[in-house]
């Protein structure tokens, strides 16, 4: 191995630990059609744009969801609650006992209007078809155009060190020295 080679690997390792640190939200993405049904557990999701409305995903080149997507052309982001965390390890290929990988008995699922299965009591549901794909080292971002949306209320369930996590809300600083300091959007 060379010293480049054992370099960037080093940094590789350093990649993963590093974004194990960051707090993120927890979606499925689920695809269903000519390509078939798959749904696969993502947590790199964000928003791109709101006019028009636009979304990114990242998923691994090995997921099989990815023919999927681009066959069927579509795609749901179905943002998770804290009561889908059995759902989040399914499509993440880790079933809880009595389950199988990828099986959809688990959580309640609707169809959304594009026919990717949708899960009715997900926080937020981006219903999608495929508007841009971009390969990107071992994953491959799919930009969605969002043509349906979805939502309720509930507790977004959050991934961090490798553990999901609920939000609570954060009381502001308060520094001695500066004991009338708050933030300013809140006077
Ligand atoms: C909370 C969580 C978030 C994940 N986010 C992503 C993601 O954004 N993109 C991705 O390709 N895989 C993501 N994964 C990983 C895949 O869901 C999982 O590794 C894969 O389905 C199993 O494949 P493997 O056993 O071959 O690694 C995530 C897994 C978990 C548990």
């Amino acid at each position: 191995m060379t010293d480049a080679t054992a370099s960037e690997q080093e940094l590789s390792k350093q990649f993963i630990t590093a974004m194990g640190q960051v707090a993120t939200g927890v979606t499925v993405v689920s695809t269903d059609g000519a390509g078939g049904r798959f749904a696969q557990t993502v947590s790199a999701m964000c928003s791109v744009s709101a006019d028009p409305p636009l979304v990114l995903i990242c998923l691994h080149g090995r997921s099989p969801a990815n023919e999927a997507i681009v066959t069927n052309g579509v795609f749901c982001v179905n943002v998770l609650a804290t009561q889908h965390d059995h759902v989040a390890d399914t499509f993440a290929g880790r079933p809880w006992p009595g389950k199988e990988p990828w099986d959809f008995t688990c959580g309640h699922w609707a169809s959304a209007r594009s026919g990717a299965p949708r899960i009715h009591d997900a926080i937020a549901s981006f219903d999608c078809s495929v508007h841009d794909v971009v390969d990107a080292g071992t994953h491959k971002v799919y930009i969605g155009r969002v043509s349906h949306i979805e939502a309720m209320d509930g507790t977004p369930l959050i991934y961090s060190d490798r553990l999901y996590h609920r939000p609570i809300a954060h009381e502001p600083s308060v520094f001695e020295e500066f004991p009338d300091a708050r933030p300013a959007h809140l006077n």
